[in-house]
């Protein structure tokens, strides 16, 4: 139910249009004052009249409809009130509708193709990961949810010549079966060998390199070695993508547009981008301010920009789409700058729609510096395990006659993890305490989910059952902490779409925060349960609205709630 509407259609001011009268309609800092105002100063000056005056002349010509209680105007402003009861009806009525699950809004027909994870073959996967794997996980069930149809896409950082570095190591030192047991832990390691190997030997640079070229041209014993890191590195990361319920519908990486860039390339220099540089090739960007991109080494080798532009144009053809995200740390800002300028001057009129979403970095707190030359990094997986043993201690405290103790200890430590990676601003660098992310009375998914829980265990008390509305007295739910519930219900899609448009995640956590806070406070002053048959059914039914909404809410952060914990 959008209030801002059945005031804008009510109110009638000569020569201001609708649109106009519903931007300015706001909430009103005083709660006395009501849910909503319209501040009548800037009419004041076309009108000639006071702003009190347009409020005294705008209220006395209101017929109000049923969802407003009352208009008054106070010193220029125009305060409603709404109809507790009908706020109430409407709201309630509105997110029962949607049931336990809510269904995504009919498609759009719109596409958007999300970039993110995108991890590098053979490379461990740190607590650096987690935020493009977070943002992008949680960017894809947003738009899925809103209508559109996502695409999530993990460029998997599977070329370069340091993969030829990695089959010469494996050649030399390889062991069959550690890299079997440890996986890319093993592989880490022969790479970082194979650096502090090289100082001393420097034909080892080249055969490094001649092992890339084998790649290159499809030797078959050297790309089957290759395959396997591939595939040992992706088995690693699925069991982190398994735990977060993330999943691609493509993993086309940087190997794939191997044969796709030509065209690409060709194109370039059919519009005369492409100019020579020191040998190399390059698209000349100084009217932008920016450095050139390169596209061709000297030696004709490709580029990580090369096989950008090769994805860009690939997506465009497979998926039309509307938007192509590309979840990836603000260090890439220039990169994606320069492949969206090549797009734009070769005429691509959907180069707009390409669009970075940058964030920011995350480190532990007490944490040493991540460094992957030395081998040093914080797995995302012994942080993920670290907050899910920290939890189920936590909960073996508080609760240690739960059931299942150790399924709901991985929903709360994995949810606390991933809370806490979503719910600032991507863009603020973030240090990560196990603590804060961890406590139950702080703005954290544990609180969340406990609030969640507490809901579940009220509706079971109170024999909750989803029924006939008809009979419900809404009248009990006019006091103001429902009508703040209520509200704040009211406003899930809303927010929702806004954490699209802005791409960020961080504005549902915000919601949820509020929402939870709100009905916490409900519940400290009003009793759900008690002999008042008419009371008990109304506040079970708000009860019930705010657990299915902080449920949703939440899986849409990747975060599951529990229903006890
Ligand atoms: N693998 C890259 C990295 O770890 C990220 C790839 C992002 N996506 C892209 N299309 N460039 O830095």
């Amino acid at each position: 139910m959008d209030y801002k509407k059945i005031i804008a259609d009510l109110v009638k001011i000569d020569g201001v249009s609708k649109e106009e009268i519903y931007a300015s309609i706001s909430v009103p800092p005083r709660r006395e004052n009501g849910e909503f105002c319209l501040p009548c100063f800037k009419f004041s000056k076309s009108l000639r009249m006071s702003p009190v005056a347009i409020a005294d002349k705008l209220k006395s010509e209101l017929v109000l409809p049923p969802e407003i209680q009352s208009a008054e105007s106070v010193a220029g402003y125009l305060n409603f009130k709404l109809n507790r009861a009908v706020l109430a009806e409407n709201g309630l009525r509105a997110v029962a509708e949607k049931g336990d699950v809510f269904a995504n809004k009919p498609s759009n027909g719109k596409t958007v193709c999300i970039d993110y994870s995108s991890v590098n073959i053979a490379k461990p996967f740190h607590i650096g990961h987690l935020l493009t794997t977070a943002l992008g996980g949680s960017l894809y069930r947003i738009f899925n949810y809103l209508g559109y149809k996502a695409v999530g896409i993990n460029h998997l950082g599977d070329w370069g010549t340091q993969f030829g570095k990695l089959v010469s190591a494996y050649k030399r030192w390889g062991n069959d079966a550690d890299i079997e047991k440890r996986g890319v832990t093993a592989l880490m390691e022969l790479y970082v060998k194979f650096h502090s190997e090289a100082d001393s030997e420097p034909a080892l640079e080249e055969e490094g390199r001649r092992y890339f070229k084998l790649i290159e041209d499809g030797d078959e014993e050297t790309v089957r070695i290759f395959e396997r890191f591939k595939e040992l590195t992706l088995k690693e990361v699925q069991k982190i993508y398994d735990r977060l319920g993330i999943t691609f519908d493509s993993y086309a990486g940087e190997s794939f547009y191997n044969d796709k860039m030509q065209p690409v390339i060709a194109e370039l220099e059919d519009k005369g981008l492409l100019i020579e540089s020191d040998g190399a090739k390059v698209v000349d960007l100084s009217d932008f301010d920016m450095p050139p991109c390169l596209i061709l080494k000297k030696d004709g080798a490709t580029l990580y920009a090369t096989r950008d532009l090769a994805a860009a144009q690939y997506r465009h053809d497979t998926y039309d789409f509307y938007k192509c995200l590309y979840v990836v740390a603000y260090q890439q800002n220039l990169h994606f700058k320069q492949v969206f300028k090549v797009l734009e001057k070769m005429g691509k009129s959907w180069a707009a729609d390409c669009i970075h979403v940058p964030f920011g970095m995350v480190s532990l707190e007490g944490g040493e510096a991540l460094s992957t030359r030395k081998g040093k990094v914080v797995l995302l997986r012994d942080v993920l395990s670290t907050a899910v043993e920290k939890a189920e201690k936590i909960i073996r405290e508080k609760n240690p006659e739960l059931e299942d103790k150790a399924a709901v200890a991985e929903m709360v430590g994995v949810g606390a993890i991933v809370f806490s990676a979503l719910s600032t601003s991507r863009i603020k660098d973030m240090v990560f305490s196990y603590d804060k992310a961890l406590s139950f009375e702080g703005e954290t998914a544990p609180y969340l989910q406990y609030t969640h829980a507490r809901c579940a265990s009220i509706l079971s008390k109170g024999n909750y059952k989803c029924g006939e509305l008809g009979n419900m007295d809404w009248n009990v739910l006019s006091d103001d902490e429902s009508a703040d519930v209520i509200t704040l219900l009211n406003r899930y899609d809303d927010v929702v779409l806004d954490a699209a448009e802005k791409y960020e995640p961080c504005l549902i956590a915000r919601y949820l925060l509020d929402l939870a806070q709100s009905f916490n406070r409900f519940y400290i002053d009003h009793r759900v349960i008690s002999d008042d048959k008419k009371a008990t059914a109304a506040r079970l039914l708000l009860t019930a609205c705010v657990k299915s909404t902080l449920k949703n809410g939440l899986s849409l952060l990747l975060i599951n709630a529990p229903e006890k914990m």
